[in-house]
């Protein structure tokens, strides 16, 4: 049977750990050339020999999403190693959460947390489209109806918040309209841009950092009586990279449990 990414060039941003780590696993098992990225050079090594180790194709370029110059050069070394870029994964973000090692309700709030999570989740995500795009434009060849894709990992949190998050959720809401926005700007010239929208998923930052009791409380709200794995959400960046969603855009995918959180 046919690979779903066969040949194609994979950037995926925050893959040196949780849910980047587990969609740069599958899209090399579905035959892409995954770019695994992050700041941490050792963490990313190690996803990448673990991929290689099963057969992958795949290599890391670090990359910090809170300066300019350093995603200008994750772009220009991919195309400098792969000659094209295929698909973007914009997944990294600065992930304060409801309590443990960074706090982040607005009476603890201090200017660190609050320009390093704009400087992530809103500028760093930004510059990663208006970086990435003229190769995914190049990609694309949408008179054969060959896309090329973007998606974008939004927080389904947002929506109805949730005690504790008011940064973090902020700075993850404008996800959803970059991704709306994208899609009608660039459709014409065969880039598609999506979003997937998750809820909680038990990855190993969450463990350390999310407290019984928060676990619990969106338990409660989740239709589902179960949590999501990492899987989970790599299983629905894959279905909007491939061609199987070439007909999908500036949509966003919830992958949630049916929570209302
Ligand atoms: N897990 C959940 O329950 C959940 C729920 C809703 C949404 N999400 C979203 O899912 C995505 C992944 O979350 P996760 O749970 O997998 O978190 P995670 O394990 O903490 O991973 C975050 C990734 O982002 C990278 N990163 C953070 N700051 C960065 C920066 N300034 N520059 C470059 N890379 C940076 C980290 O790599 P380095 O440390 O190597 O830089 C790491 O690989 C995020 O967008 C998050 O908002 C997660």
């Amino acid at each position: 049977m046919a690979r779903r990414l066969e040949g194609k060039v994979s950037i995926i941003t925050g893959s040196t750990s949780g849910l980047g780590a587990a969609t740069a696993a599958q899209f090399a098992q579905e035959g892409a050339r995954v770019i695994v990225s992050g700041r941490n050079k050792e963490r990313g090594e190690a996803v990448v020999k673990s991929i290689l180790d099963s057969g992958g194709d795949t290599s890391f370029i670090a990359c910090n999403l809170d300066d300019e110059a350093s995603i200008e050069s994750l772009i220009a070394e991919a195309l400098d190693r792969y000659g094209r870029i295929d698909n973007l994964i914009a997944n990294a973000a600065a992930t304060a959460t409801a309590s443990g090692e960074k706090t982040a309700g607005i009476l603890d709030m201090d200017n660190e947390i609050l320009e390093d999570s704009i400087a992530t989740n809103i500028r760093g995500m930004l510059w990663l489209f208006k970086y990435s795009l003229p190769a995914l434009i190049d990609a694309a060849r949408p008179g054969a109806s060959e896309t090329s894709s973007i998606v974008a990992i939004g927080t389904s949190g947002t929506r109805n918040g949730a005690p504790g998050m008011p940064i973090y959720f902020s700075t993850k809401a404008p996800v959803e309209v970059m991704v709306r926005s994208l899609a009608t700007e660039f459709g014409d010239r065969g880039v598609r841009v999506n979003c997937v929208s998750s809820g909680l998923v038990l990855t190993e930052s969450e463990m350390k950092t999310m407290t019984e009791e928060f676990r619990q409380y969106v338990l409660k709200l989740n239709a589902l009586p179960f949590f999501g794995e990492p899987d989970d959400i790599a299983n629905a960046c894959l279905f909007l990279s491939s061609d199987e969603a070439k007909y999908v855009t500036g949509t966003t995918l919830t992958v949630n449990g049916g929570a209302a959180f």
